[in-house]
């Protein structure tokens, strides 16, 4: 372990017991320990980071050359080594950037070329008498746009869209229920164009469109890197936009994977939502790192998970539009630092990436928060604010909605010691014994830390901005966890055993599974189905 961790983790001994509420008798805090971008900011005051630990907390950034690695992955280096690529799906969003070559070659030419076929295609299916879009695909492949054309509900005025991702025939069924056949266009949205899921779901479109008198050929779109394999499944190369395979699934929103959420919003809203992208791009390679938004969210999820030992963080966006950015930041966090060995193959000798889970507020709070405030692990808390909402004739829910995100904060730093109680159970009436009893209960301790993101309004350069805010706060961390955040091995073995089980399940051989657990399972599931 190094000094700088060691640093850390004494600060952290030390710091256990210290009231956060004490913080701020320096009633400059909150203008220190925040920074903003644009119109962006980001709110650390209410963590119990204080200015020594911050120190370390840059000084472990800088030791980690997280500065340099980020400018090697801007410039196309191979730096997802394990499996030999660049990662570049910044050059996606790169609208008024220069050059960017990998291997030689300037790669901008053809992104932007590809964002011009989409932007054609996307505005004639937005005039044209498509009522419904289907975008299916799974993982990177479904939850960006899924996840922004919900928060985006307000631009969009483009054809319905729907996403079906998993292989349980109930999704796409439940979909395609109810629609036009000959007026849906089926996007297959699959950068491998092998997964299993997808292409279950995308053979089940053909047959449904077929077998409604629609035409596939002129109703199918393809989004991939393996056009051989779009081609040989009968898609139209015009219909096909392809991109490389240095933009990782997880990553992939900001071309081609978002045709869906482009022919929803139109080209013009995509553009807007690529320049709020490229303006945090900017900001995170200029910013000095004591204001810069990604490396700070980045240094206190490392100050609560791998310093203070909280194992899991919760995402609450006072957004009701972002109620699907928790599961999208499932993925982009727990696929991209979810490893236990590091870039030079030996065990990681700390906790990697954190558990990321969360729901839109107002509704958590009338279901998990109890275990927040009282409950006897302590869960950061990340909240995400608009100043503004988009129904200006519903002000007063808005109000609410941003008294109730600031309340939650301030109920989490300040809690309610055991002497307040007992003043609320004495006032209901209770005496002797049963006033401690019954005051224990209503004690909240308090010192539970959070964050807050601020923002104007949700529009489509705001979600831009959000998005890359969390990608590059999943880059920062992996580098100072020295972990590769692009690859994922993880999800290998169990598509390899569902593929040999397939067979027994479908019981084309009498091989029986080797572990009698499975073999159990699986004669009770042939026993049901007759
Ligand atoms: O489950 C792993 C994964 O490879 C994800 O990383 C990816 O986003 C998803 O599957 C879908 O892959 P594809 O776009 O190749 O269908």
């Amino acid at each position: 372990m190094t000094e700088t961790w060691k640093t850390l983790h004494a600060q952290a001994d030390a710091v256990r017991d210290r009231s956060l509420s004490e913080l701020f008798r320096d009633s400059g805090r909150p203008q220190v320990f925040s920074a903003q971008t644009g119109d962006m900011l980001f709110d650390y005051s209410k963590t119990n980071i204080d200015m020594d630990t911050r120190d370390a907390l840059l000084a472990l950034a800088r030791e980690a050359q997280v500065e340099s690695k980020r400018d090697a992955m801007f410039s196309g280096a191979t730096i997802n080594e394990t499996e030999g690529r660049a990662v570049l799906h910044t050059a996606l969003r790169n609208l008024d950037g220069g050059e960017v070559s990998v291997g030689g070659q300037d790669v901008m030419p053809e992104i932007h070329a590809t964002r011009a076929a989409m932007a054609k295609f996307a505005e004639r299916i937005r005039k044209s008498d498509v009522t419904d879009v289907i975008n299916i695909g799974i993982g990177g492949s479904d939850l960006g746009p899924a996840m922004a054309v919900a928060a985006l509900a307000p631009y969009h005025d483009g054809p319905r869209c729907h996403f079906v991702s998993n292989v349980d025939g109930a999704d796409i069924s439940d979909t395609l229920r109810g629609l036009d056949a000959k007026t849906t266009l089926v996007i297959i949205a699959s950068k491998t164009f092998t997964t299993i899921e997808t292409m279950t779901n995308a053979r089940t479109a053909r047959a449904w469109i077929l077998d409604q008198g629609g035409d596939p050929k002129r109703q199918f779109a393809a989004l991939s890197t393996a056009q051989d394999r779009t081609e040989a499944f009968g898609i139209d190369p015009v219909h096909v936009f392809g991109f490389e395979d240095w933009v990782g699934g997880r990553y992939s929103v900001w071309g081609p994977i978002g045709l869906s959420m482009m022919i929803a919003i139109g080209s013009k809203a995509f553009d807007a939502f690529l320049r709020g992208a490229q303006a945090m791009d900017t900001h995170f390679r200029a910013a000095s790192l004591d204001e810069n938004l990604p490396v700070l969210l980045a240094l206190t999820g490392i100050w609560h998970n791998q310093i203070c030992g909280y194992a899991t963080r919760a995402v609450l966006p006072y957004d009701e539009r972002l109620h699907k950015l928790p599961a999208y930041l499932q993925q982009l966090e727990m696929e991209s630092n979810g490893k236990g060995v590091r870039m030079d193959g030996t065990d990681s000798p700390r906790h990697t990436g954190p558990i990321v889970w969360g729901a839109a507020g107002t509704n958590g709070q009338h279901a998990f928060y109890q275990l927040i405030h009282q409950g006897t692990r302590v869960v950061p808390c990340e909240f995400l604010l608009a100043a503004r909402g988009h129904e200006p004739d519903l002000h007063h829910h808005h109000q609410l909605l941003i008294a109730n995100c600031l309340a939650q904060s301030k109920a989490l730093m300040e809690g309610r010691s055991l002497d307040e109680a007992r003043a609320i159970v004495e006032a209901k009436g209770f005496t002797g014994d049963d006033i401690d009893r019954q005051a224990r209960h209503r004690v909240f301790h308090g010192n539970r830390p959070s964050t807050t993101l601020l923002y104007p309004l949700l529009d489509p350069f705001t979600l831009g901005q959000i998005i890359v805010l969390y990608e590059h706060r999943v880059f920062v961390e992996g580098v100072i966890l020295g972990i590769n955040s692009f690859d994922q091995w993880g999800v290998e073995l169990g598509k390899e055993l569902a593929t040999s089980l397939q067979p027994l399940v479908e019981g084309q051989t009498d091989a029986a599974p080797e572990d009698p657990s499975t073999a159990g399972l699986l004669a009770f599931i042939h026993t049901h189905q007759g």
